[in-house]
């Protein structure tokens, strides 16, 4: 089978990129590069000993997408790329939305003309807003969300499903991730953010390696065992791995499917650097901050279903995600542009 990897050049799309070669599928991978680079394609071919075939190209670009599927025997399409800095989507939401929410229609009306209607779509843990209730399964119904990031996942998933549900040859799998964190275990291919990091992990390693004085803990006064914000971190080899298991479903002709994607375990800000301290041996000063806006107390998944239908379980704990990440990070301190 051929996937089509969109922002397969990215942190989650570069690790599903090895997990799938690894699983024996073809791939081609499209990007625009806008948040990513080219070397993170050289590094997973370095991995996994195999090409990868890349097309640089954007999703808002018709005339490029129709040549990919006019040039390639696609069967199904993991769709990864987007922009996805929440602060960000703030500021500019129409780029989020026309990102977005344009790109995916372009996108999907290209893959229905060409008579593929297989797609995997990026989705998080962020539509459930506010959760109604913890641990959240897949039956929490989907709440406000506090920003035009979230709100674009939440359209995406309503529009995906609609498709479906007029075409029922679709067959649409929703995944909504958790906390992705951690890196391959070669430590060549990581999360590589622009600017300063807004995610916890990569703010921790940054300040482990010196570039960053201190960590900035948002808020200690939470409904949580100590007070800082509680979720559902993952290894983001797990999360690739999820991919294939859904691809899997895939060819069973799956129609409209949703999983998350989490651990089902839920560790504080503090218990994180605790656990980074304990795996690297090196200490993350830090300051109690303001509570971030937007964020909410606790977030963790009840992970059952996709265990049950996708034969899936994430597989590393907090302390490979913790040595991983920092692997990634001391050997690549910028990122890929050592
Ligand atoms: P990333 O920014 O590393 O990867 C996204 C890739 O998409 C980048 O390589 C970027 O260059 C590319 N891209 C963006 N817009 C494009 C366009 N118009 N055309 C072509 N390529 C484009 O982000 P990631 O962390 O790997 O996330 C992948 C997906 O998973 C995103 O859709 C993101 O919203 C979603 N997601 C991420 C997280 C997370 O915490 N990392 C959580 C939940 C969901
Ligand atoms: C973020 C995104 C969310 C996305 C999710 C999945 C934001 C606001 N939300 O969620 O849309 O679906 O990732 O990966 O970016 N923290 C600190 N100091 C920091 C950074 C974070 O204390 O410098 C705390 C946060 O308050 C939170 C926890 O660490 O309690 C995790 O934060 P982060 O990594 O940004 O992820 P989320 O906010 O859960």
């Amino acid at each position: 089978m051929k996937i089509l990897v969109t922002g397969g050049a990215g942190f989650i799309g570069s690790h599903t990129v090895v997990e799938l070669q690894e699983a024996g599928y073809d791939v081609v991978v499209l990007d625009n590069l806008s948040n990513s680079s080219e070397k993170s394609l050289e590094r997973v071919a370095k991995i996994t000993g195999k090409r990868v075939t890349f097309y640089k190209a954007d999703i808002l670009d018709r005339e490029a997408l129709e040549h990919i599927f006019n040039s390639e025997n696609i069967d199904a399409v993991i769709h990864f790329a987007g922009l996805k800095a929440v602060g960000e989507s703030v500021q500019k939401p129409w780029e989020y939305y026309e990102n977005n929410i344009a790109g995916t229609l372009t996108l999907v009306d290209v893959m229905r003309r060409h008579g593929v209607k297989n797609i995997i779509f990026s989705s998080s843990a962020t539509v459930y807003g506010n959760p109604a209730f913890i641990p959240i399964t897949e039956e929490c119904p989907k709440g406000q969300c506090t920003n035009p990031y979230g709100w674009t996942k939440s359209m995406l998933e309503q529009i995906l499903s609609d498709i479906q549900k007029a075409d029922p040859e679709w067959n649409v799998i929703l995944l909504r991730y958790f906390n992705p964190i951690g890196a391959h275990k070669s430590g060549t291919i990581g999360e590589n953010p622009s600017g300063v990091p807004n995610n916890l992990m990569p703010y921790i390693t940054q300040v482990a390696v010196g570039k960053r004085k201190e960590l900035g803990v948002f808020g200690n006064d939470y409904d949580t065992p100590d007070g800082t914000g509680v979720r559902d971190y993952i290894h983001v080899v797990d999360l690739a791995r999820g991919h294939v298991c859904a691809l899997k479903k895939i060819e069973e002709k799956a129609g409209l499917k949703i999983y998350n994607l989490g651990t089902g375990v839920g560790y504080s800000v503090l218990d994180i650097v605790k656990n980074f301290e304990e795996a690297t041996g090196v200490k993350i000063p830090y300051v109690i901050k303001d509570r971030r806006p937007g964020d909410i107390a606790t977030c963790y998944s009840d992970a059952a279903k996709a265990k049950e239908e996708l034969g899936w379980t994430a597989q590393y704990g907090i302390k490979e995600m913790c040595e991983d990440s920092w692997r990634w990070q001391k050997n690549n301190p910028n990122g890929y542009e050592d």
